[in-house]
């Protein structure tokens, strides 16, 4: 049973922290039991073919080398090196994915966004489309989906997860920061992608939010909680709530799917909890 959320620091203006008890990844009063076997399918699909030309071994040595490029080596992440080679895509699909999936379903239920006019959802720097397809299903009805990155891979692994959750979905090859956004009323999802931008990028990517979410659609950003990832957070939450928007840092003890957390051994890290912060509107 899911508890209510204990609010460590909830004054204006502040970070809200949330904690819930630990229970297992498939535990979703909100999305039911459906939607799980809808998850364990893609999952063990990805596990079929991520597995299929490489070792497990492999695909873990691949994990320790993503994770370390993630935080020792940031610089080189602008350049793609994060998904460069079919281990490390292995690895981002098999483990990263699975996790932005559980953390923003987790985020958005609890969030208790409700954006039922809104018909159209855009994935910026989609990934293999794991975060957009997990908020998508907390909608009161499954909107369409667009998926932009700049990984030609990573668009064609997104197509495949956005059709694995049901979704009708267009994926869009581009810069973020350079191409235009629908502009119809629209949802709209940065997860684990404004960290990855140059500064003046992230400056109008940003800026674009804020203003979408002004006007009235639904905005989530999803970042990790540790501080030299994004040093810009700060600041982009006083703006996000001088726009009438919010922001909290979030800690959900969950037991994770098998594959994963065999991963997670193998490669030494520790994601006993899913952590994240985010800014939104809606
Ligand atoms: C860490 S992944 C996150 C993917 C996905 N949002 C998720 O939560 O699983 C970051 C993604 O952003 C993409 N990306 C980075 N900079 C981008 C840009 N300027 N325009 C479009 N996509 C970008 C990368 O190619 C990568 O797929």
């Amino acid at each position: 049973m899911r508890r209510a959320p204990v609010n460590i620091r909830d004054p204006p203006g502040e970070a809200l922290l949330t904690e819930f008890s630990r229970r297992s990844y498939s535990a979703i009063p909100l999305i039911g039991k459906p939607l799980m076997q809808t998850f364990d399918n893609w999952l063990r699909a990805l596990e079929e073919r991520h597995l299929a030309d490489l070792t497990f071994p492999e695909v873990s040595r691949a994990l320790r080398a993503l994770s370390s490029a993630y935080v020792e080596r940031r610089g080189r992440l602008k350049a793609g090196a994060a998904l460069s080679g079919a281990g490390k895509r292995a690895a981002f699909a098999l483990f990263y994915g699975p996790l932005h999936y559980l953390l923003v379903r987790e985020i958005s239920a609890t969030i208790g966004f409700r954006p039922a006019q809104l018909t159209t959802l855009i994935d910026l720097g989609c990934g293999t489309g794991a975060a957009g397809a997990a908020w998508a299903q907390t909608f009161p009805k499954l909107p369409a989906i667009v998926g932009l990155d700049l990984n030609s891979w990573a668009l064609s692994e997104a197509s495949r997860t956005y059709r694995a959750f049901g979704l009708a979905a267009r994926t869009r090859l581009g810069d973020i920061a350079t191409t235009g956004w629908p502009t119809s009323p629209a949802a709209l999802l940065a997860a684990f992608t404004l960290n990855e931008l140059s500064d003046a990028a992230r400056e109008t990517v940003l800026q674009r939010l804020v203003e979408r979410g002004v006007r009235g659609d639904a905005v989530l950003v999803v970042e990790p909680v540790a501080g030299f990832v994004a040093p810009w957070w700060n600041r982009w939450r006083e703006v996000f709530e001088a726009g009438g928007g919010r922001a909290a840092d979030w800690r959900f003890p969950l037991e994770l799917p098998a594959i994963v957390a065999k991963l997670d051994r193998a490669a030494g890290l520790d994601h006993r909890a899913l952590t994240g912060r985010s800014l939104w509107f809606g």
